[in-house]
């Protein structure tokens, strides 16, 4: 049997948080219930942010309340604070997250504060979440290139995901935010968090700026990963990353990974129909 690869959808949230016209909470919804029909088994649903740094965002209880939950599959949320994490608990998300950066200037464009402030501010969130038995998931962006500070060291990535384990991420999702990597580098990068943390509690996040996202994926599967976030449709951008492209797309991730031998569970034709819609919901090309 073929080995197999976990993805995390994140089309609904980081696809989606960059638009800036607003989307009707019926069509992300939609979005939502397409994509538990694929054969994807963690959907990242939305995120439990300020909604006047991330407008789109703001109907994330509406979008949770009314999805159609598939059993067997897990709707997760981004909470960056304790206020976000009991608003994610009382709508239902199964799964939630906390999002560092390795660097400090996407940090404070991001979420406001430094680096070590945001790790103090997770900590209670991981033992809040870990109480109400819910797993959390740790982003760190920026792992190879910041937009304001520039090229990342791949020690400081490491460090902030060895925090993130530390306080009880089951996983850590290792983010090229701005999508400029390319495979010498994210080895290099993997490297350092490899000394640290094994393979089985990474995950990659690739933005496809440069348009190597697929080979920075297969750079990761080479050095063990077995876990990667992807956009149906390639949806997405962060709006604290100008300039970022969208994450790479879902079925772009799934046909690579299949060339490679490597199974996902994915019906190709449930995501193309999911693909479509995301690619209509874009109020820009
Ligand atoms: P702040 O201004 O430092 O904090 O923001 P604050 O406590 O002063 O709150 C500001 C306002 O937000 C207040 O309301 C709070 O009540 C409200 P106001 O008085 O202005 O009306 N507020 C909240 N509202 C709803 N839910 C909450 C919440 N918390 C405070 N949980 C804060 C700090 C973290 C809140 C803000 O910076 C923020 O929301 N940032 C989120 C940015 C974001 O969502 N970015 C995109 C996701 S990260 C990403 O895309 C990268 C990733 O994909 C990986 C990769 O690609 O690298 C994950
Ligand atoms: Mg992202």
């Amino acid at each position: 049997m073929a080995e197999r690869v976990s993805l995390f959808e994140v089309g609904p949230r980081d696809g989606l948080q960059n638009e800036a016209a607003a989307i009707a909470t019926a069509d992300k919804v939609r979005l939502v219930d397409l994509l538990s029909a694929t054969g994807l088994t963690r959907i990242e649903v939305t995120s439990f942010v300020s909604p006047r740094w991330v407008p789109q965002m703001a109907d994330a209880a509406e979008v949770l309340a009314g999805i159609a939950r598939r059993p067997g599959v897990t709707y997760a949320a981004l909470t960056p604070n304790l206020r976000g994490l009991e608003a994610a608990l009382a709508a239902g998300a199964d799964e939630v997250a906390v999002f560092a950066s390795a660097s400090e200037g996407f940090s404070r464009a991001n979420i406001n504060c430094s680096v070590a402030d945001s790790l103090a501010r997770f900590r209670p969130v991981c033992a809040a979440a870990a109480e109400a038995g819910v797993p959390v998931r740790g982003y760190v962006s920026c792992v190879t290139d910041c937009p304001y500070d520039g090229p990342v060291k791949p020690a400081a990535v490491a460090d902030v995901a060895v925090a993130l384990a530390r306080m009880g991420c089951r996983e850590i999702s290792l983010g090229d935010t701005l999508g400029r990597a390319t495979p010498e580098r994210v080895e290099r990068m993997l490297g350092a968090v490899l000394d640290s943390l094994p393979a089985e509690r990474l995950a990659g996040h690739f933005h496809d700026t440069g348009g190597q996202a697929l080979d920075n994926i297969e750079a990761s599967v080479a050095l063990g990963l077995r876990s990667f976030d992807a956009a149906v449709g390639g949806l997405g951008g962060c709006p604290y990353a100008p300039g970022a492209a969208g994450n790479v797309a879902t079925e772009a991730v799934v046909a690579r990974l299949a060339e490679l031998g490597l199974e996902t569970g994915v019906d190709a034709a449930a995501l193309a129909e999911a693909a479509a819609f995301a690619k209509g919901l874009r109020t820009e090309p």
